[in-house]
């Protein structure tokens, strides 16, 4: 008889792998076994263990010091740094959204701005906590454009409690200007969140290696926060990110004390109260045994990868790069010979997981590579399947929406739809069929059609698709 692991392991063979450098986003892999074996047993180790207090388990609060320690000698900190481990990413961004509004508790309809690349954490953290979000175009270029940043400040400086730059931004892997817009913020009163949560452990090393980096770090005037993610290019299990201050004063707004009821008082510096201490036992030991020197290194290794794939791009025609990365994102876009959802079908089926990226706001279809250290070694076998993609995608053409069905689904106000609309329209989008909810294997006309419906018809179509989904087991 199979025992609970038997089927787990079974069960996990159906999911994109974690490890091998294949798989271009979600995952990051640094290659080193033995160190993704000290992280796991970190994890179990500490399973059971609880974040909420930690005078009941010093030894966790002994851990997050010594992380956000050794980070904030990678980002310029001065002495009066303090920082927090968060669940991830989005907890990080969250946070830094909630204590700038309650910094400004005089504000009574507070503002944000960000650029249009800001990742959706972002929003949601404006839906959370109602803080509007004024979002702001890009530039050419594709990073914030400071002038146009700073006059959605100043058309209304007393209700703006924070502005939000990227390092890199997740679509398009380039560094905001943040020298041109944090110390303006500071001018007027304004904090500044930099979001590095996927560049944050990669962009000081990269610095280091002596390429160009725009400065985003502390050192820049008028950077209140920083966000950097630790399960990401920390290499470390998921469940763990780094959210910075640069005073205690800055991080006072995101404690939560409560008194006034029978039971404990309950602290706490993040947004979950009970939280295992497994992830931040198994950042700890990751880091640990990376080290300094070993960031360095798989930076290195990474860096190599990114500029193999940039160059080897250019070879295969059909394919660019969108726009010279300054991380280890690799943003790619198709000529009109072929469509870049058909390209991950066949990177897919040649074992090599890119993502997608719907088009937006007159910038076209892309497709996003998180390169791994652990990408290196796989580089020219990548590059092959690339090149024998694109051929294949070429050979079929872009994908075509019958434009009656394109006509309709611009037409449709998600706002209207009923339940049996959207099973209509699952239906139709092949996000359903018939009982069966498993997602086709080529997603490429599934793809192509969302492409053409507005963002908020993507929304509603998506999430009457996960509502499905999630569905008990009886
Ligand atoms: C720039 C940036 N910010 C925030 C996040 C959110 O992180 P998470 O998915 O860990 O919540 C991501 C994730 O890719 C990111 O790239």
């Amino acid at each position: 008889m199979s025992t609970p692991l038997d089927r787990l392991r079974e069960l996990q063979a159906a999911d994109l792998p974690v490890h091998g450098g294949r798989t271009l986003a979600y995952v990051y892999d640094s290659g080193l076994a033995d160190v993704d074996r000290v992280g796991r047993e970190a994890v179990a180790a500490y399973a059971g263990s609880n974040g909420l207090d930690p005078t009941a388990f010093p030894s966790l609060l002994q851990m997050e010091n010594d992380l956000v320690g050794f980070y904030a000698g990678l980002v310029d900190a001065p002495d009066t740094v303090v920082g927090s481990v968060t669940s991830g990413g989005t907890e990080s961004c969250l946070l830094a959204v909630q204590g700038a509004r309650d910094s400004r508790p005089d504000v009574e309809r507070p503002r944000m701005v960000v650029p249009s690349t800001v990742h959706a954490a972002f929003l949601k953290a404006a839906h959370y906590f109602g803080v509007e979000a004024v979002v702001v175009p890009v530039g050419p270029d594709f990073r914030a454009d400071p002038a146009a940043m700073l006059a959605a400040v100043d058309a209304d400086p007393d209700r703006t409690v924070l502005v939000v730059v990227s390092a890199p931004s997740y679509a398009h892997g380039v560094v905001d200007p943040v020298a041109e817009i944090a110390p303006a913020a500071a001018a007027r009163g304004i904090r500044c969140h930099v979001d590095a949560c996927i560049g944050g452990w990669v962009l000081p090393y990269a610095a280091r290696l002596g390429r160009e980096v725009r400065p985003w770090t502390f050192a820049v005037d008028g950077v209140t926060s920083i966000s950097a993610d630790l399960h990401k290019y920390g290499y470390t299990p998921k469940g763990t990110s780094l959210l910075l201050h640069r005073t205690p004063e800055h991080r006072k707004p995101q404690y939560f004390a409560y008194a006034d009821w029978p039971g404990y008082t309950m602290l706490n510096s993040t947004m979950q109260s009970t939280k295992s201490g497994g992830p931040l036992a198994g950042a700890w030991a990751v880091v640990q045994s990376i080290g300094d020197t070993g960031y360095e290194l798989l930076s290195r290794e990474v860096f190599e990868a990114v500029d193999a794939i940039v160059a080897g791009v250019t070879d295969i025609a059909g394919l660019s790069v969108l726009v010279p990365p300054d991380s280890t994102l690799v943003t790619l876009v198709t000529d009109a010979s072929c469509d870049p959802f058909t390209v991950c079908d066949e990177m897919g089926a040649r074992g090599w997981y890119v993502q997608p990226q719907m088009s937006y706001a007159g910038h076209p279809a892309t497709i996003h590579l998180s390169v791994s250290a652990a990408t290196l070694g796989g580089v020219a076998d990548f590059l092959t399947a690339l090149r024998a993609s694109v051929a294949a995608a070429v050979a079929a053409g872009p994908v075509a929406v019958d434009p009656d069905v394109a006509a309709f689904i611009e037409s449709l106000d998600p706002v209207a739809l009923s339940d049996a609309d959207f099973d209509g329209l699952l239906v139709a989008a092949g996000l359903i069929g018939g009982d069966d909810l498993a997602l086709p294997d080529r997603m490429a006309e599934v793809n192509a059609m969302l492409d053409l419906a507005s963002p908020r018809m993507r929304e509603a179509l998506l999430v009457a698709f996960l509502d499905r989904l999630q569905r008990p087991n009886r």
